[in-house]
């Protein structure tokens, strides 16, 4: 009996062991945000045919229809949901859901935030 109790705990041990590392991996590091890649995505995305931001050049057709950029910040926690699903915090929004990813996310608002 103590031999199997001892087994058992031996096991546990093991298991709890190999899933700790197991979920190593998962924690490696995202990558950086990066307000050069976010300034790129601003172009790509379409973001610039309705919104001006000054320090992103665009000559082609702007709708003009979303308010201007260049000055503005906000809290990256607000941003990552607008940027996500805008008519989920305001259903009357205009804004379209862009079906950004979670990177791409997090290089607009690094971009948006940045000031220099
Ligand atoms: C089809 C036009 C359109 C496109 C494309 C668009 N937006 Fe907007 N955006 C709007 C409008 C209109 C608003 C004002 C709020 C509303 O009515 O949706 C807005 C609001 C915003 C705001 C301000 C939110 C707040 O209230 O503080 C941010 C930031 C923003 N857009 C970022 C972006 C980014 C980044 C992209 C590209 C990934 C983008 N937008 C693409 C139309 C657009």
């Amino acid at each position: 009996m103590r031999a199997f109790v001892f087994t058992l705990g031996m096991l546990l041990l093991v298991a709890c062991t190999l899933a700790g590392t197991a979920a190593v991996p998962t924690r490696t590091a995202l990558p950086v945000a990066s307000a050069e890649r976010g300034k790129i995505l601003f172009q790509n995305k379409g973001c610039v045919t309705c919104h001006h931001n000054s320090r992103v050049e665009y000559g082609g057709l702007s709708l003009n229809i979303g308010p201007d950029l260049s000055l503005y910040t906000a809290d990256p926690a607000f941003l990552r949901q607008w940027l996500a699903d805008p008519a989920a915090i305001r259903p009357a929004a205009q804004m379209p859901d862009l079906q950004l990813t979670p990177i791409e996310i997090e290089d607009l608002i690094a971009f948006l935030n940045q000031k220099d």
